[in-house]
């Protein structure tokens, strides 16, 4: 299969650069940059390598290098940013400090004549984000773009195919950003495009048919998409030697359990084993407060019941897995601080007894679970469901978890919901709910006193989930919102709109 890799320095945007080369229709894998040698890289078959950025400078010895045989191979390689620095350092040109001409944001470019610059104008704006710049291009490569301040925005060896760019094409505020990786992909390394999603499901199907053939096969639904995607497609390859046991921990947003049940029974003909677990779930989380604890009672449950049910079943051969691409690179990396502990059905593989497992979804990033579910004939309206947290409204709801606040927030949030969608604004906001926090406030209501919950409101808007911004919902729709909450659901008295991005808080409020 053709394949592009991306070569990761420790920048921030090296899934961002491996999206948009898929986007185009190539498969990109990230792998980073001590992970591989340039052997395993010519052996592999890239049609391409592209070199991400880092905070790092090329002239310090302690920041990362690369082989420079990298050069040698006959692959085209692009390198963006710090990739750019280190290509023109690799090639033996010299790096130094912008000091006082460093450039962050948007700056008009001046682009010369490049094979990674056909079909776009003269001049344009670029994003750029770098404090060292290119001072002297190593000899084999000409100048082939500037910028006010910097004399080597982009450099190229067209007869080598060697590309960098200064600044980030990876980035939509970089205007013809995706025309350069386009010109890359297709016009310098040759490329097909043919990574699709009708492909990929098609040709997983078929895999999963010789590969699991005669094996059973066991999958956890979580009610999210990633696991719902993971088991209709597995359905196809497998048929009723899939059982999908869905645990309900009774946190779901409000009728989303009956739904996910629905569909699988009706639309797909896949029986599933649902464990309504809400009392018990409720019971092992009396009087706990703390957000971690929760967490941890809720994923810790979640495997006891998963155990006993599947102890049900009999042998397993094959347990599935909703892993996604992003969760492969992010923990590839193994450096990230704890911030919380993310609760998926990770922990079942030390508990159930199988021979393998099987993560149909691995290489996929979440745009492209969709389409796959998509293809598979999932509704719309179900795979474009948003990001719901594992132990889902358990960590909506501030303080002790009881019946009468899960209904609460299971109300408002299906009303701040529908507000949001029928406002238009379900794909500008990409994860929108209501927080139950724990705070009562006196309020009136026709002539009497009340004194009832604060429902907060959350929307951001974010690429990745790393990074968020509150979302600038208009206040007419959060109008609409607070008053159907006050008005429709009993026991909450105020609304507020929570207006903190990502960092400092976290998306969620626990
Ligand atoms: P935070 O709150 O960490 O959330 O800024 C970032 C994204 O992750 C989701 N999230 C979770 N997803 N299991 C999940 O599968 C979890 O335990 C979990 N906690 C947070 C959150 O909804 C947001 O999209």
């Amino acid at each position: 299969m053709e394949k592009v890799l991306v070569l990761d320095f420790g920048g921030q945007y090296d899934q961002l650069i491996a999206r948009r080369v898929r986007e185009l229709g190539v498969y990109a894998e990230i792998i980073a940059y001590n992970r591989i040698t340039p052997q395993e890289i010519a052996s592999a078959g890239y049609a391409g390598v592209i070199l991400t950025g880092g905070p790092n400078s090329v002239y310090d010895p302690t920041s990362p290098h690369f082989d420079p045989t990298l050069l040698t191979l006959g692959i085209p390689v692009l390198g963006i940013c710090y990739g750019c620095q280190l290509l023109a350092w690799m090639a033996g040109g010299t790096v130094q400090s912008a000091g006082a001409v460093s450039e962050y944001g948007k700056v008009t470019f001046t682009a010369g004549k490049s094979a990674i610059f056909g079909g776009i104008p003269k001049q344009s704006v670029c994003w750029m984000s770098h404090t060292d710049y290119i001072s002297t291009p190593p000899q084999s490569f000409s100048v082939v773009a500037v910028t006010e301040n910097c004399p080597c925005a982009a450099i190229a060896d067209e007869q080598r195919k060697l590309y960098g760019v200064q600044f980030h094409p990876e980035v939509t505020h970089t205007a013809y950003g995706k025309q350069i990786l386009h010109n890359f992909i297709f016009s310098v390394c040759g490329c097909a495009g043919t990574w699709t999603a009708e492909r990929f499901t098609a040709s997983a199907i078929e895999r999963y048919k010789r590969e699991l053939a005669g094996k059973n096969v066991l999958c956890a639904l979580s009610g999210g998409v990633d696991s719902s995607v993971a088991a209709v497609l597995l359905h196809r390859a497998v048929g009723d030697r899939l059982t999908c046991v869905f645990v309900d921990h009774g946190f779901l947003r409000k009728d989303e359990g009956d739904l996910v049940e629905k569909m699988f029974r009706e639309r797909f003909q896949i029986p599933i084993r649902r464990v309504n677990a809400k009392q018990r779930f409720l019971t092992a989380l009396r009087g706990v407060t703390e957000p971690e604890q929760k967490r941890k009672i809720i994923g810790r449950e979640f495997i006891r019941v998963f155990e006993e049910e599947a102890a049900k079943i009999g042998h397993v051969h094959v347990l599935v897995q909703g892993t996604i691409y992003p969760d492969v690179v992010e923990s590839g990396k193994g450096d990230a601080a704890t911030i919380k502990s993310h609760h998926n059905v990770g922990g079942l593989p030390d508990v159930i007894r199988f021979d393998e497992i099987a993560e149909p979804l691995r290489d996929l990033f979440k745009d492209e679970v969709r389409a796959v579910g998509l293809e598979l004939g999932i509704p719309s309206d179900m795979v474009w469901r948003q990001p719901f947290p594992g132990p889902g409204l358990a960590i909506r709801m501030i303080g002790e978890i009881t019946e009468e606040k899960l209904s609460i927030l299971q109300e408002a949030d299906a009303i701040f919901r529908d507000e949001i969608v029928a406002a238009g604004l379900e794909k500008e906001a990409n994860q929108y709910f209501a927080v139950l926090t724990n705070t009562k406030t006196v309020g009136v209501m026709g002539d009497a006193r009340t004194y009832g919950y604060t429902v907060a409101l959350r929307a951001v808007s974010t690429d990745d989930f790393m990074t968020a911004d509150w979302s600038r919902l208009p206040y007419d729709v959060l109008a609409k919102a607070s008053g159907r909450i006050t008005a429709e659901v009993q026991g909450v008295s105020r609304v507020v709109y929570d207006i903190t991005s990502k960092p400092p808080a976290t998306v969620e409020w626990e």
